[in-house]
């Protein structure tokens, strides 16, 4: 089973599998995704979901405020919907 992804504000549309963290989906269909460590430390990969659900394996360290507000460590996260995300703040 696999899910959409929105990639905004370039609407790049790209899958990711069950098991797949929404980075490893991204890479592997070679979309420019800004990533470094690939463990949640670095938040580079740190996006916005516009729309949908993620879960963890490893909760990411976010306040709850910043889980509200929908910031997602897209190296953590697996899709459990389709979803629409984004780089840009507003
Ligand atoms: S790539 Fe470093 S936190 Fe996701």
């Amino acid at each position: 089973m696999s899910h959409q992804v929105v990639l905004r504000p370039q609407n790049i549309v790209f899958s990711v599998q069950q098991g797949q963290t929404v980075l490893e989906a991204a890479l592997n269909q070679n979309i420019v995704f800004p990533h470094r460590c690939q463990v949640g430390a670095c938040a580079a990969c740190l996006c916005r979901i516009e729309s949908g659900q993620v879960s963890y394996q490893l909760e990411p360290l976010l306040t709850e405020k910043e889980k509200e507000q929908g910031w997602m460590f897209s190296c953590l996260a697996y899709a459990e919907s389709d979803l629409v995300i984004t780089f840009s703040d507003e």
